[in-house]
């Protein structure tokens, strides 16, 4: 894994707008996206540049099941306001949370995966280890499947929504497995929070409870983030 400590956010999405940029001259078709406050900058650095998405094909982590793409809790919607509008990709695929059929919906998406090896796969991480959904205890094998949120993250979600009946009770997610084939993975992690995920994602061991630790096995990780992030490491 490496590491590349940055000043702040802004300088981190710099430095990861430095790495998209390269791979995409390179050749890089394919981009595995993310949600989240941790891509912001780096989306406002691809939004702003001359790079040409028009010959590349986005596929994002997860999206809520249930809640339409016009929905600004959405995930269809966030990527419309921090990339898609300024930048049009040939295709952005994310899971259709409106599927009626979630396990056809599931088995899709994992043929558009198949169909489209992730040459640059963009993450955050979660304060308890997280990628995408995929909370401690989820399958290293697993592929894109169903997640039902925790109540906790329904509380959580609640203040974003006018009841808590219309939080979204679950969500469709790629797997640790398929987050893995991608070719490389940068993952970005700013502020104290994320203190005991960045530790326990480098230094621990490589364990389900962790979802994070199993990119210690991937050949080609870079982590960006601040001093914050990082000042549990040995
Ligand atoms: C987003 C996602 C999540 C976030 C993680 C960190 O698509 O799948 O795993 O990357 O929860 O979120 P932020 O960046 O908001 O700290």
């Amino acid at each position: 894994m490496k590491i590349i400590v940055t000043k702040d956010k802004i300088t981190g999405g710099a430095q990861a707008f430095k790495i998209f940029a390269n791979e995409i001259q390179n050749g890089a078709k394919v981009l595995g996206l993310a949600t989240g406050s941790s891509p912001i900058e780096l989306y406002q650095e691809l939004a702003h540049s001359d790079l040409n998405f028009s010959n590349l094909t986005s596929i994002n982590l997860d999206e809520y099941v249930g809640l339409d793409p016009k929905n600004d809790q959405s995930y269809h919607y966030f990527m419309n306001e921090h990339l898609f509008k300024a930048k049009p990709f040939k295709h952005s695929y994310l899971p259709n949370g409106l599927a009626s059929d979630t396990a056809s919906e599931v088995a899709r998406y994992d043929q558009i995966i198949k169909e489209h090896p992730i040459d640059l796969q963009l993450l955050g991480i979660g304060r308890n280890g997280h990628i995408a959904f995929n909370e401690p205890g989820t399958p290293f094998d697993s592929t894109t499947h169903e997640v039902k949120l925790t109540q906790s993250t329904i509380e959580a979600n609640s203040r974003f929504f006018d009841s808590i009946d219309e939080v979204p009770k679950s969500a469709i997610c790629m797997g640790i497995a398929s987050i893995m084939s991608a070719k490389k993975i940068v993952l970005l992690a700013f502020g104290e929070k994320k203190r005991w995920a960045i530790k326990h994602m480098v230094e621990g061991p490589v364990t389900e409870e962790m979802p994070a630790s199993i990119l210690q096995k991937h050949p080609d990780v870079t982590i960006i983030c601040d001093k914050a992030a990082v000042q549990d490491l040995d």
